[in-house]
């Protein structure tokens, strides 16, 4: 099973960036930690960041027939940007939406994500643990068989 993580403009400065609110881990913390827990689960795991919209467009692309599920947190672009949601929904990869912060509880710009309708779960707010749980959340989902959110049968 492979499952592509994709992150967005200035998740790179993770650990430097307003810490009090995004937590002190970097990135390449987050990866290692995320890498971890995928081999535990024997699962692959494909990583990008890019601070470019184009970029991760042409990221989710590329993952039509190669990735089996994804976690996508496109960072600022989640509240703005249709290229990605027509992006996500040409590819049709299932995904958890993640963010480090409950973007609900945040400033009124970012309680609307462009993406949410389409991802079977998203995960905010546990900061880097997010990742974590958003692996876990999507890798069970695939494994128990793409089931409906509210279906009897996933009790
Ligand atoms: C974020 C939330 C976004 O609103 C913000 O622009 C980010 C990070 C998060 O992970 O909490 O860059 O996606």
């Amino acid at each position: 099973m492979h499952i592509a993580v994709l992150n967005g403009p200035n998740l790179n400065l993770l650990g430097v960036r307003e810490p009090e609110r995004y937590g002190t881990a970097t990135l390449e913390v987050i990866e290692a930690r995320v890498r971890e827990r995928a081999a535990a689960l024997g699962v692959e795991i494909g990583w990008l960041q890019s601070n470019h919209e184009g970029a991760l467009v042409e990221a989710l692309h590329a993952l039509r027939g190669r990735a089996d599920g994804a976690l996508v947190n496109v960072a600022a672009f989640t509240h703005t940007s249709l290229a990605i949601r027509d992006a996500v929904l040409a590819v049709n990869v299932p995904f958890v939406e993640v963010h480090l912060t409950n973007i609900w509880a945040r400033e009124e710009e970012r309680r609307k994500s462009l993406l949410a309708d389409l991802a079977v779960g998203v995960v905010a707010g546990f900061g880097a643990d997010s990742y974590l749980l958003g692996l876990d959340a999507i890798v069970g989902w695939l494994r128990r068989g793409r089931p409906r959110a509210g279906v009897a049968a996933e009790a």
